[in-house]
């Protein structure tokens, strides 16, 4: 077996390695790629493919991405998988140690699986994928938390009616999409409010329709929420946030259902509500149920 980079040249054939060895979700290459070569911290030192020496044949496939978090360098294994008949080999924890080799020579402390927002594929590790709990426990993680997806079914009767926006309109409170003009004016409100949702704020802003909704007060931008900032195509709502002082007067529930009668408009049937977070809030308004769940892992490196 040997190693080699991630390349354009292998994409194909490890996009579709990917949907045959991972059995729960069939990535497709849209998605495939930009998990991989869109991702701003891609790289190909830690985007590492085996290969059986002779035939060439793919085994096994690893992403890692480092992220600058405000206080720390922290590295994500994002992607992993290793081919149905060629486990039990050592493949993974020979690609999982070059990338973790890599990490702690560029100065990460902490590692974690798959959570690798703004660009992420799972908020974990979904543990009917057994075998990567078994494995990630052998490489020294351990489970710090849980969470989950949840998933709404899309229909008009999201569309918020007259009497909610009157009730907002009544307080003060008005709700609009942004236009590219007021962009700066909505990111520097979410670096007060939201800072870790900046990347996904200003992706919604490359979107046509730009992906957003917000909600002002006095002038003054106090909540948003976005959809298709990440897996784009594939139906995911989020983030949102409503400033503090606002809770409880239901511009959550506005915001949310301008996104997802909107995306029910685009032909999406169902949406996923990623790493909840506030289950009753999507209940309630949304109808959501969870989907999937997920165990969040972590490494501290010594
Ligand atoms: C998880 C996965 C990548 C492991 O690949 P692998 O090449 O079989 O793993 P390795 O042979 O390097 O295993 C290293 C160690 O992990 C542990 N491990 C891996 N698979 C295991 C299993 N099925 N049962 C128990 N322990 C296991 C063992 O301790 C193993 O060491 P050992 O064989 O010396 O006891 C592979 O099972 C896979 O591709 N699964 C589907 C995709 C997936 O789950 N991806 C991650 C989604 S979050």
């Amino acid at each position: 077996m040997i190693i080699k980079e991630f390349s354009d040249e292998l994409f194909s054939e490890v996009a579709k390695f990917c949907r045959l060895n991972m059995e729960l979700d069939p990535v497709p290459d849209f998605l495939f790629r930009e998990k991989t070569f869109e991702d701003e911290d891609f790289n190909p030192q830690t985007t590492l493919v085996a290969v059986e020496k002779i035939s060439q044949k793919v085994l096994g496939f690893i992403q890692g991405v480092v992220r600058n978090r405000k206080d720390e360098r922290v590295g994500y294994i994002k992607l992993l998988c290793v081919d149905k008949n060629f486990r039990r080999q050592g493949i993974a924890r020979t690609l999982y140690k070059q990338v973790e080799s890599y990490f702690q020579t560029n100065n990460v402390k902490t590692i974690r699986v798959y959570e690798s927002f703004p660009n992420y594929y799972m908020p974990g590790i979904d543990p009917f994928y057994t075998e990567a709990i078994a494995f990630f426990e052998r490489m020294g993680f351990k489970k710090f938390n849980d969470t989950s997806n949840l998933v709404s079914n899309l229909s008009s009767n999201l569309k918020p009616s007259e009497e909610e926006m009157t009730k907002l309109k009544e307080k003060g409170i008005e709700c609009f999409r942004p236009t590219q003009d007021q962009r700066d004016e909505v990111l520097n409100w979410v670096e007060k409010a939201f800072y870790g949702w900046i990347p996904e704020v200003s992706r919604a802003f490359k979107n046509e329709p730009i992906s957003l909704f917000c909600a002002k007060l006095n002038g003054e931008v106090v909540a948003f929420s976005a959809y298709e900032v990440n897996n784009i195509g594939t139906g995911w709502f989020g983030p949102m946030g409503t400033d503090n002082k606002l809770r409880g007067l239901g511009v959550g529930g506005v915001l949310l259902k301008l996104c997802l009668y909107e995306m029910y408009e685009q032909g999406f049937t169902k949406a996923i509500i990623p790493w909840v977070g506030p289950i009753p809030f999507y209940m309630h308004y949304a109808n959501a149920k969870l989907q999937r769940v997920f165990w969040r892992y972590e490494k501290k490196m010594e």
